[in-house]
C-alpha cells in the first residue's frame, strides 16, 4: 500500500553541500509533491540563518522554507548543540529519510542513530572511513529493512552512465592505465573546512579522489586491490595542520593502475571553479581504446561584465551538467544536473521501498537496488570504504602501499 503522505526529511548538517545541492534538490522535490516537511539540524544556528536567508535559495524557491534545529530565529547563533540531532531524530515518525551531511568522522554515529530510529538514510560520500563500519551499517539496515544510499553524484553524470553502458558492452576492451585529477578551489581553505579537514580527519584523496576511484569501479566493475597515497602538509589560515595536496596510486584486480592528484588549491581567479577530469586507456583484442572526460571545461564559456563569477571572476568555464538553476514553467527556478538527478534517484529508491508493507517485499526491492549497482549502497560500494581505510593508513605511513584482500572477508592488509 502506498504511504499516504510524502516522506519527511531531516537533514543533519547545514554546510556547503546542504546549501549548494541537497536542500535545493529537496525543495524542488517538495514542490513536486514528492517530499513533505524538511528540517535541518546543524551544530549551531548561524549556518541555518545564513541558509534561510540565502538569496539564491529564495530566488529559486519563493515561499519555501525549512524547520530549523536549533531555531535560528530565537537561539544564540554561536551556541553549539552537538547532540541535538538525537532529539531531532526522536521526533521523526518512522520510515522517513535522514540526510547525513556532516564532516566525515561523524557519519558513522549519525547513520547508526538514524537506522536505530527506523529511518532510511541518504549519506554524502564517503559513507564511513573503515570497511568494518560499512558492513555493520549494511547489516543494521538489512535487519530493519531500511535503505541506505551514498550520494556519489558523479555516477549520475550522463558521461559516466554512457561510459559504463559501453564498457559493460565490451566497446572499450579492458582498462589498463589512467589518470584523474580533482583540485578544489583555494578559497575552501578559508571556509568551515579549517575546523574539520584536519590531518586526523580528512585529506584531499578521500575527500574528492574517492569520486574518481568510484568512477573507475562504476564504469569498469573492476575492484581495487592496492592503494598508496602521499600527502603534502600545510596549515589552514586558523593554524590547523592538514594535508592540502595528495598523490594516490590505486591498482585494480586486473593489474590496471590509476593515478590521482587532488588538493585544495585551484586558483580562485581561474576559469571553472575547480579542475577535474579523467583519462582511462584501455586495450582491446585488435587495438587501443580511450575514455577521456574533461569534467572542468564542458564546452561553455561565459565572460561577465562584472566579477560576479565564482571566486569573484569575470571569465568562466560553465558546468551545465552538475548543478545549475534554470528557468522553468513553474515559480522560481528549477535545479538541473546530475547533482539533482542523484538526489532524486535516491529519494525514488526510498519511495519504492516505503510503498510496500511486507518485510519480504522490502527486502526484495533493497536487494534489487544493491544488485543493479547504479545507486551506491553499503553492499555494492564497500570498495570505497576499503580504499578510504587503506588511503588513510598509507598517508600516515608516508605513501606505503596497503593491499585490499576480498577473501574470506574484504579487509585491508599491510
Ligand atoms: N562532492 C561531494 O559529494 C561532496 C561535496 C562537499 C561535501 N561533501 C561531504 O559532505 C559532508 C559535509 O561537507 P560540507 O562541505 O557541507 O561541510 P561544512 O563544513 O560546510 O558543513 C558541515 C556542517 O555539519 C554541521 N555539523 C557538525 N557537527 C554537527 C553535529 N554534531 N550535529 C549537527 N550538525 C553538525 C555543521 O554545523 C555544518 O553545518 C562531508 O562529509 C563532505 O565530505 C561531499
Amino acid at each position: 500500500m502506498p504511504k499516504a503522505n510524502p516522506v519527511d526529511i531531516l537533514i543533519i548538517g547545514g554546510g556547503m553541500i546542504t546549501h549548494d545541492q541537497l536542500l535545493p534538490s529537496l525543495y524542488h522535490l517538495q514542490r513536486l509533491g514528492k517530499v513533505g516537511r524538511i528540517s535541518i539540524c546543524a551544530l549551531n544556528a548561524r549556518p541555518l540563518k545564513d541558509m534561510a536567508e540565502a538569496p539564491s535559495l529564495r530566488e529559486a524557491f519563493p515561499g519555501q522554507s525549512f524547520h530549523s534545529i536549533p531555531d535560528h530565529e530565537t537561539e544564540d547563533p554561536d551556541r553549539f548543540y552537538p547532540d541535538l540531532y538525537k532529539e531531532a531524530l526522536a521526533s521523526l515518525p518512522p520510515d522517513q529519510v535522514v540526510v547525513v551531511a556532516v564532516p566525515d568522522p561523524l557519519h558513522d554515529r549519525m547513520i547508526r542513530a538514524a537506522l536505530t530510529h527506523g529511518q532510511n538514510v541518504l549519506c554524502v560520500k564517503p559513507l564511513v572511513q573503515k570497511c568494518a563500519q560499512a558492513f555493520e551499517i549494511e547489516q543494521l539496515a538489512k535487519s530493519k529493512e531500511l535503505f541506505v544510499g551514498i550520494e556519489y553524484h558523479k555516477r549520475f553524470d550522463r558521461r559516466a552512465l554512457i561510459a559504463r553502458k559501453d564498457y559493460f558492452a565490451g566497446k572499450f576492451g579492458e582498462f589498463k592505465i589512467g589518470e584523474a585529477r580533482m583540485i578544489e578551489p583555494w578559497q575552501y581553505r578559508y571556509s568551515n573546512f579549517q575546523n574539520w579537514f584536519t590531518k586526523e580527519n580528512a585529506d584531499p584523496f578521500t575527500y574528492v579522489g574517492c569520486h574518481y576511484v568510484d568512477q573507475v569501479y562504476f564504469i569498469t566493475g573492476l575492484r581495487p586491490v592496492a592503494v598508496s597515497v602521499r600527502g603534502i602538509e600545510g596549515t589552514f589560515p586558523n593554524g590547523n595542520a592538514a594535508y592540502l595536496w595528495s598523490l594516490g596510486v590505486v591498482t585494480f584486480e586486473n593489474g590496471g593502475i590509476l593515478s590521482l592528484i587532488n588538493g585544495l588549491g585551484y586558483p580562485d581567479e581561474g576559469a571553472g571553479s575547480n579542475d577535474q577530469g579523467i583519462n582511462l586507456f584501455c586495450e582491446g583484442k585488435n587495438g587501443a581504446a580511450l575514455i577521456r572526460h574533461n569534467d572542468q571545461f564542458r564546452g561553455v564559456i561565459h565572460s561577465y561584465t562584472t566579477n560576479c563569477g565564482p571566486g569573484g571572476t569575470h571569465y568562466n568555464f560553465i558546468n551545465p551538467d552538475y548543478f545549475k538553476y534554470v528557468p522553468w514553467p513553474g515559480e522560481g527556478l528549477k535545479p538541473v544536473g546530475y547533482g539533482y538527478d542523484s538526489v532524486e534517484a535516491i529519494l525514488a529508491a526510498i519511495e519504492q521501498v516505503r510503498t510496500v508493507d511486507s518485510p519480504e517485499a522490502r527486502r526484495n526491492i533493497l536487494d534489487e537496488i544493491d544488485r543493479k549497482g547504479l545507486i551506491a549502497t553499503p553492499a555494492n560500494s564497500f570498495i570505497n570504504e576499503l580504499v578510504t581505510e587503506a588511503a588513510r593508513l598509507s598517508l600516515a605511513h608516508e605513501g606505503k602501499e596497503y593491499r585490499i584482500v576480498y577473501e574470506p572477508t574484504p579487509h585491508v592488509v599491510e
